[in-house]
C-alpha cells in the first residue's frame, strides 16, 4: 500500500475503470488523494470500484463506450460538471479476441481496433478541452494510454490486437509530439502478462487451467505473472508531476519477457 499522496487536488478520468488494471488505477489514484470519474462500458463494475475507493471519495462512476463518440461526449459533459476540468486521463479500456488475421473477420478487426485503438483517439479529442484547460491553470496535465508488450513484439493468433496496440504507442508519441509546449504529457505503458478477467479468459479456452497457469507463470524471466497493481503504480508514476520531463515514452511493465 502506498503513502505518496501526489494526487490531491487532482481530477482524474479512467476508461475502462471496473475490473482489472483499470479498477487498480481508480484505486490507486483515489488512495493517492485523486478525485476519480470511473468509466467502463458495465455499470454494475463501475459503480462497484467507486464504492471500493471509499465512502468519503469524492469522485462518480458513469456508463461509458469508447466506441461511441455520442457516450464519450455524454460523460465529458459529467466530468467538466463535477470537475470542471481534467488533470489526468487514462486511456484504458480494451479487448483481446485472438485469432490469425485468416480467424479474424473484419467485423472482429474493425470491434477490436474500435476499442483499442479509435477509443483512446476519441476519448482523448473528447477530453482535450478539458486537460487543455487545467495545463493553462495548474501548469501540466498528463495523458496515459495502456498499450501492451503486444504493441512492441508480437505473438501467434493475435494479429489485430497487437496491430491495436502498436497504434496505441504510435498514437502515444504523435500526441506527446503535438501538445508538448502545451504542457500536456502523453505516455504509454506497455504490460506483459498480467493476472486480469482478460487473461482468465484465455486460461478458460485451455484445456487444464492450472496447467495453462503454470505454464504462464513460467514465461516471464522473474517466474511470475504480474497483478494489476504493478501496472497502476507504473501509470500513477506516468501521470504524475514527478515524471514531468518524460513525454512520449512507452513503459515496459512485463518481468522481462521483452527482453528475451
Ligand atoms: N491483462 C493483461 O495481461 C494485459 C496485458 C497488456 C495490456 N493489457 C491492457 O490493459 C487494459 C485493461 O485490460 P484488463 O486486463 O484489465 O482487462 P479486463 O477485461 O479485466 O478490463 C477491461 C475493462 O474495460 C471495459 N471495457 C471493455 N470494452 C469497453 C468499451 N467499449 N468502453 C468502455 N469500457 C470497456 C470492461 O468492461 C472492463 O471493465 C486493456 O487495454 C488491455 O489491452 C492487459
Amino acid at each position: 500500500m502506498t503513502t505518496a499522496r501526489r494526487f490531491i487536488g487532482k481530477d482524474c478520468v479512467v476508461t475502462g475503470a471496473g475490473s482489472g488494471i483499470g479498477r487498480a488505477v481508480a484505486l490507486r489514484l483515489a488512495a493517492e488523494g485523486g478525485r476519480v470519474a470511473v468509466l467502463d462500458i458495465n455499470a454494475d463494475s463501475a459503480r462497484e470500484t467507486l464504492d471500493m475507493c471509499g465512502a468519503d471519495h469524492k469522485g462518480f462512476a458513469a456508463v461509458m463506450d469508447v466506441r461511441s463518440e455520442t457516450s464519450i461526449a455524454a460523460a465529458a459533459g459529467q466530468v467538466a460538471k463535477a470537475f470542471g476540468g481534467v488533470d489526468v486521463l487514462v486511456n484504458n479500456a480494451g479487448i483481446e479476441i485472438q485469432g490469425t488475421i485468416e480467424e479474424t473477420g473484419p467485423e472482429i478487426w474493425d470491434e477490436i481496433m474500435a476499442v483499442n485503438l479509435r477509443g483512446p483517439y476519441l476519448c482523448s479529442r473528447i477530453f482535450l478541452p478539458q486537460l487543455l484547460a487545467r495545463t493553462e491553470a495548474t501548469g501540466g496535465a498528463a495523458v496515459v494510454h495502456n498499450a501492451s508488450l503486444m504493441g512492441q513484439v508480437s505473438s501467434p493468433r493475435l494479429a489485430a490486437y497487437c496491430a491495436s496496440k502498436a497504434g496505441v504507442i504510435s498514437l502515444t508519441r504523435s500526441m506527446a509530439l503535438d501538445f508538448a509546449t502545451k504542457n500536456l504529457r502523453v505516455n504509454c505503458v506497455c504490460p506483459g502478462i498480467i493476472h486480469t478477467s482478460m487473461l482468465e479468459r484465455r486460461f478458460a479456452l485451455e484445456p487444464d487451467r492450472a496447467e495453462a497457469y503454470r505454464r504462464t507463470s513460467q514465461r516471464p524471466p522473474v517466474h511470475y505473472i504480474g497483478n494489476p497493481e504493478d501496472v497502476a503504480a507504473a501509470i500513477a508514476y506516468l501521470a504524475a508531476d514527478e515524471s514531468r520531463f518524460v513525454t512520449g515514452s512507452a513503459l515496459t511493465i512485463d518481468g522481462g519477457v521483452g527482453a528475451a
